[in-house]
C-alpha cells in the first residue's frame, strides 16, 4: 500500500515510518500541501494522507478519483478542509476522531495561565535581567466562571481541568451530554447566557456552517467587560477582525489562539525573515493582551504516536476491507463516522 503524504513536518516521520513498517504501509512524504497546483504528486500512489492545511475541495477530489486514489486519510479530527458533500460517494475519507483530548485541553489550559500571570511577558524580562514586577498583575482563576462551547472529548477534559482550579462552569454544546450538568459547578446554558455570563470563553466545537463566525461582532457585545477568549479549535469559529476591534476598544481583555481563519498561508512555517501580508494577524500578534501559538495544541508525544497507528489503521481497512469505523460519511445533510461500513 503506497501513500503519497503531504504538508510532512520532521516530526510526523519516526511515527508514520514506525506504524507504516508494522503495516505494510509505505509512506512517499512531500513538504507541500495538497491543493489543485499539487494533486499530480498523488499519482501513482493508492491513497493521501492529509493535514488540517491541505485543500480538499471538490475539484481536488475530482482529481484524485481520476488519479485512481481510493482513500483520503486525515490525520487530524477536523474536517472542515474537505467537501465531505462531495466526496461521498466518490472517495473514502477517515479521520482520526481522537488522539489525545488531553494534548489540546492542556495546551489551553497553558494558554490561559500564560495569559493571565503574564508568563510570557515575565519569561522575556527576566531574560534581559529586567526583575521589575511592574504590569505583571495577573488574577487568581479561581472562582472564576469559563464558558466552554462544545462539551466533547476535548471540552470535557478542560472541563475538568478548570473545576481542579476551582473555577464555575458554563456549557453550551448544540447536543449536551446526559449527566454533566450537576446544578452546581457545572450547568448547561444557552450561547447568549453563557456570553453574558462568563469571564472567559473557551471554544472546542467543530467548524460548521453553524458554527463559523460565531464569535463575531454581535457576539463580542453580549460578553462581559474583560472577557478572555481562547480558542484552540477552528480559526474560523471567530471573526478575527471583530476580535481585534473588540481588544482595541478594551472589551476583550485577552486572547489566546492556536488557530486563526487564515492561517493556512502562515502557520507551521517559518515567516521570520519575512514581512506577513496579514494585517489582522500582525496586529494580533503584536498586542500585549494576545498570545498566538502556530495550531501547536494537539502536538504531544502521545498524539503524535496515536495519530500515526490510527491513521495507518484506517488506511489498511479501507484498502483491504473497502470499510473502517473512522470512515467519514456525509448522510441526510450532516456529516458523521460511518459505524455500520455501509456508507457507500
Ligand atoms: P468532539 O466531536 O468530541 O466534540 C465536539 C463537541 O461539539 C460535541 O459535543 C458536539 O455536540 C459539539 N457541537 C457540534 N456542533 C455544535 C454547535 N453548533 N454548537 C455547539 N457545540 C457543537 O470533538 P473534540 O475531539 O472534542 O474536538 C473539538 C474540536 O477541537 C475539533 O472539531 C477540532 O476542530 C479541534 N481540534 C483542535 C486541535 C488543535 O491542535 N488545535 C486538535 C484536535 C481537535
Amino acid at each position: 500500500m503506497k501513500i503519497a503524504f503531504f504538508d510532512t513536518k520532521s516530526y510526523d516521520k519516526s511515527s508514520f515510518d514506525r506504524f507504516g513498517k508494522e503495516n505494510g504501509v509505505e509512506f512517499k512524504y512531500y513538504e507541500t500541501k495538497l491543493n489543485e497546483d499539487t494533486v499530480e504528486l498523488a499519482s501513482g500512489y493508492d491513497g493521501v494522507c492529509v493535514f488540517v492545511n491541505d485543500t480538499v475541495n471538490a475539484n481536488v477530489i475530482d482529481r484524485l478519483c481520476q488519479l485512481g486514489i481510493k482513500v483520503v486519510a486525515l490525520r487530524c479530527a477536523g474536517f472542515n478542509n474537505v467537501d465531505m458533500k462531495y466526496a461521498h460517494g466518490k472517495i473514502h475519507v477517515v479521520r482520526v476522531p481522537a488522539y489525545s483530548p488531553y494534548a489540546v485541553a492542556e495546551h489551553t489550559m497553558a494558554l490561559l495561565l500564560t495569559s493571565v500571570r503574564r508568563i510570557h511577558k515575565a519569561y522575556i524580562r527576566t531574560r534581559d535581567f529586567n526583575f521589575s514586577l511592574s504590569g505583571m498583575t495577573g488574577f487568581d482563576l479561581h472562582g472564576k466562571t469559563v464558558g466552554i462551547v462544545g462539551t466533547g472529548k476535548i471540552g470535557k477534559v478542560f472541563m475538568d481541568i478548570c473545576r481542579g482550579f476551582g473555577m464555575r462552569v458554563l456549557a453550551y454544546d448544540k447536543f449536551p451530554t446526559p449527566g454533566l450538568d450537576n446544578g452546581d459547578t457545572v450547568k448547561y446554558v444557552s450561547v447568549d447566557y453563557l456570553l453574558a455570563n462568563s469571564d472567559i470563553i473557551s471554544l472546542h466545537c467543530p467548524l460548521t456552517e453553524d458554527t463559523y463566525h460565531l464569535i463575531d461582532e454581535c457576539a463580542l457585545n453580549k460578553c462581559k467587560k474583560g472577557v478572555i477568549i481562547l480558542n484552540t479549535s477552528r480559526g474560523a469559529l471567530v471573526d478575527a477582525e471583530a476580535l481585534l476591534s473588540a481588544i482595541k476598544s478594551r472589551k476583550v481583555g485577552a486572547a489566546c489562539l492556536d488557530v486563526y481563519e487564515e492561517e493556512s498561508d502562515f502557520f507551521f512555517e517559518d515567516f521570520s525573515g519575512h514581512i506577513i501580508e496579514d494585517d489582522i494577524l500582525a496586529r494580533l500578534i503584536s498586542m500585549p493582551n494576545v498570545i498566538v501559538t502556530s495550531h501547536q495544541a494537539f502536538l504531544t508525544e502521545e498524539a503524535l504516536m496515536n495519530i500515526a497507528e490510527t491513521t495507518v489503521k484506517n488506511i489498511s481497512d479501507i484498502l483491504t476491507k473497502e470499510q473502517s469505523p473512522n470512515e467519514l460519511c456525509y448522510r441526510f445533510g450532516t456529516t458523521e463516522d460511518c459505524k455500520d461500513g455501509k456508507c457507500f
